[in-house]
């Protein structure tokens, strides 16, 4: 590519919120991004649609046209695009341009915060198990669990032969706990606390990664910041590296 194709990094940086044009440039001058593997220097231009731009190693969706939405999913409704049964999907809550996906799934009975995008990029990220960020439920139970129930929710219940991953579990309430896990198992919540003996009334999950928003009320939904795009990113990369 020569000098004079494409748009400078910093400006692509600040537009995608790395702060004004002066903080990207330190970022730039820190040694702090790369393009396609190779550190940056000032004056560095590039194509957003081929060039792959990373910020302490998280990759930056820098594609103009990427959206990313966080949606309180409320219950009764498929995370896919098709249901065979014809039930409502999450698609049907926000924009229908351009063609989002949701990032990882929810349960039909699972109420509570989606990420939905175009970012496959993301998406694959955030969806691999090497990078499981952590995600937290509130579960209401069918009694009050005791604390040696509690316990083995926190060192790992057997599911299909297979021990979970250590959780965080506290007890919230008389029969509500929360769950903070960074596996991604079929229905892995609900699994749990029956192989503990308290079956799940209600679910929802009240944080993916950084990201959380209590005043989103169910059906509801609002564009991701840009920081919490990056903050996403980042979690990720940062949970892949402690495992
Ligand atoms: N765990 C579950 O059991 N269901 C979900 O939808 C998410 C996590």
């Amino acid at each position: 590519m020569s000098d004079s194709e494409g748009e400078r990094l910093q400006k692509v940086l600040a537009r995608v919120g790395y702060g004004s044009r002066r903080t990207c440039e330190e970022l730039i001058a820190q040694g702090r991004v790369t393009v396609n593997g190779e550190v940056a220097v000032l004056g560095r231009r590039v194509e957003v649609e081929t060039d792959l731009v990373e910020v302490d190693r998280a990759p930056v969706g820098v594609l103009p046209g990427l959206v990313y939405y966080l949606l309180n999913k409320p219950i009764g409704v498929v995370t896919t695009a098709d249901d065979p049964q014809g039930r409502a999907s999450v698609l049907e809550f926000v924009p229908a341009t351009p063609r989002v996906f949701s990032v990882g799934r929810l349960d039909l009975q699972t109420e509570g915060l989606l990420v939905l995008t175009n970012d496959g990029t993301l998406a694959q990220l955030l969806a691999h198990p090497r990078f499981g960020v952590e995600k937290e439920y509130l579960a209401e139970l069918r009694g009050v669990p005791s604390p040696g129930a509690l316990r083995c929710l926190r060192e790992g219940v057997l599911i299909d032969g297979e021990r979970t991953a250590p959780a965080r579990v506290a007890a919230v309430s008389p029969g509500v706990v929360r769950i903070v896990i960074h596996e991604g198992r079929n229905r892995q919540v609900r699994r749990m606390c029956e192989a503990v003996g308290y079956p799940v009334v209600r679910l929802v999950r009240t944080r993916i990664g950084p990201i959380t928003d209590r005043s989103l009320r169910p059906g509801a939904w609002r564009p991701l910041e840009a920081a919490e795009v990056r903050s996403l990113a980042e979690a990720a990369l940062r949970s892949s590296a402690e495992r």
